[in-house]
């Protein structure tokens, strides 16, 4: 038996390496899971060598905000999510995690985004670190223990601010999430589970996390007209608690808060000055979450993705539904819920204002669980490098792809990823930077995206030419460890 140097070799590709840096021509040689030399490789061996000439190598690319919790067990070919080029995913974002909580029965709003009862099982974090291995998903997973889940599991009146006993349990629960390998805590103190969580009751629990070394990622309790105070209370958690911050899919949601994105994004910047804080987004004009008739204020366009007194109504404007029941359309999505929407409340250039900034990295925000998902669960990724990048210009290619990739894994701690670069972990997608683009819309939000050629994960080759190829070959990414 003959000897290789290294496993695989990509040949004559272009890297992009993920830093910000411009891209070069190099071979990628990767020995077991991690990348082993980039360069000229024209004299080496390998086992295996694949041309990957007029491609762009790049790290494969960190979905920073999703709610794959379940869909990762559940679903674990996770083609939503390799299709695009993405091989990690961090899950328990704007305060939901599946761990650690039980609901036996059904699962209330907005939990239910994550999965249903029989996906609900996990007692302690350990647990679902276990389950995520032995269910070896196509993507790795990086995981956020959510504020909203341990009110849930811990505090006995969800109207109120979690009391002393209470908030000792939860620590607890934060202490065990961080000993099993989570990157950090989230919060979702817009939803109504922790809307009666105050700053103090934050900080406390967020103090855990700090001294674990983890992050505080957080939908802020108000994206429309108070999203300035809602910004701030976010900053002073995160300063008293001393740990870095993420905003979640940042936006300035409502006709009337359209353009303010010049002040928050001007807000961000001067408190990054001071203190680690960065934000993720999505590319795209419109949210998606629960319905909320409190969000049908009659001036922005909402899509109904499912209603569950209503399942014909599924994939109509809220719009033209109450017209044709001669209601408001306040009304309308009361007779509605429970069930999902689309809000179109973002305006393009705020959203472009955003994607744009430094400090923003690129999530999805995708709903897996919905059954008809917006399309940023399929479209994301190749829709900043091909619509925005390479289209519009708003960035050039190594941005969007530093925004995705090297800025995503210093934020969250990704030890070891985020980079093609000698010693990290060969997660490497290889895409055409002509072709690469989105193809799912809101008419059809499951299509896979055009221009993603090979993708690796962990060394193993995980997706090609359109369809998921070789083992799946992801894990559960535990914090600090490589
Ligand atoms: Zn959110
Ligand atoms: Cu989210």
């Amino acid at each position: 038996m003959e000897s290789h140097a290294y496993d695989l070799i990509l040949r004559g590709g272009t890297v992009i390496d993920g830093t910000g840096a411009a891209r070069y021509a190099a071979d990628v040689g990767i020995r077991g899971e991690r990348i082993a030399a980039v360069g000229d490789l024209a004299g080496e061996r390998a086992a295996s060598t694949v041309d990957v000439a007029g491609k762009i190598v790049a790290p494969g690319f960190i979905d920073t905000h999703t709610h794959d919790d379940c869909a990762c067990l559940t679903a674990p070919d996770m083609i939503p999510k390799i299709s695009q080029g993405v091989t990690t995913v961090v899950v328990g974002n704007c305060g939901l995690s599946v761990a650690p909580i039980r609901f036996p029965q059904s699962v209330p709003e907005p939990f239910n985004l994550l999965g249903q009862p029989k996906d609900f099982v996990f007692d302690r974090f350990a647990d679902y670190a276990d389950a995520v291995d032995a269910a070896q998903p196509r993507v790795n997973v990086a995981a956020l223990v959510g504020h909203s889940t341990l009110r849930a599991a811990c505090v006995r009146d969800l109207s109120r601010k979690a009391n002393a006993v209470e908030l000792t349990t939860m620590r607890a629960y934060v202490a065990e999430a961080m000993a099993a390998g989570a990157h950090g805590l989230s919060s979702g103190v817009f939803y109504p589970p922790a809307a009666a969580a105050d700053i103090e009751e934050l900080v406390a629990v967020a103090r855990e996390v700090s001294a674990a070394g983890g992050v505080y990622a957080t939908h802020i309790r108000d994206e429309y007209d108070g999203v300035i105070e809602a910004l701030r209370e976010a900053f002073a958690t995160a300063a008293q608690a001393a740990l870095p911050l993420v905003v979640s899919h940042h936006k300035c949601a409502g006709v009337h808060n359209w353009g303010r994105s010049v002040q928050t994004l001007a807000l961000l910047e001067e408190t990054a000055r001071r203190q680690p804080v960065g934000l993720d987004c999505y590319p795209y004009t419109a949210g998606s979450s629960v319905l909320e008739p409190d969000l049908a204020d009659g001036e922005i366009d909402i899509l109904i993705n499912s209603s569950k007194p209503h399942p014909e109504c599924a994939g109509r404007y809220l719009r033209e539904i109450s017209e044709s029941w001669g209601v408001s359309q306040r009304e309308a999505a009361e007779r509605l819920v429970p069930g999902s929407a689309c809000y179109f409340q973002i305006h393009e250039d705020d959203m472009r204002r955003i994607l744009q900034h430094p400090l923003s990295m690129v999530g999805s925000d995708g709903l897996p669980n919905d059954p008809n998902p917006h399309p940023r669960l399929w479209g994301t990724f190749p829709r900043v490098l091909g619509k925005y990048a390479r289209e519009q210009g708003l960035f050039t290619l190594e941005t969007a792809v530093h925004k995705m990739t090297g800025l995503s894994a210093a934020r969250f701690g990704l030890t070891g990823r985020g980079r093609v670069a000698v010693d990290h972990a060969a997660d490497l997608t290889i895409f055409d930077a002509d072709t690469i683009l989105d193809r799912a819309t809101f008419e059809q939000p499951r299509q896979t995206a055009a221009g993603i050629e090979h993708v690796y994960v962990n060394g193993r080759l995980a997706w090609r030419g359109g369809e998921p190829a070789g083992t799946r070959s992801g894990r559960f990414l535990r914090r600090g460890l490589a």
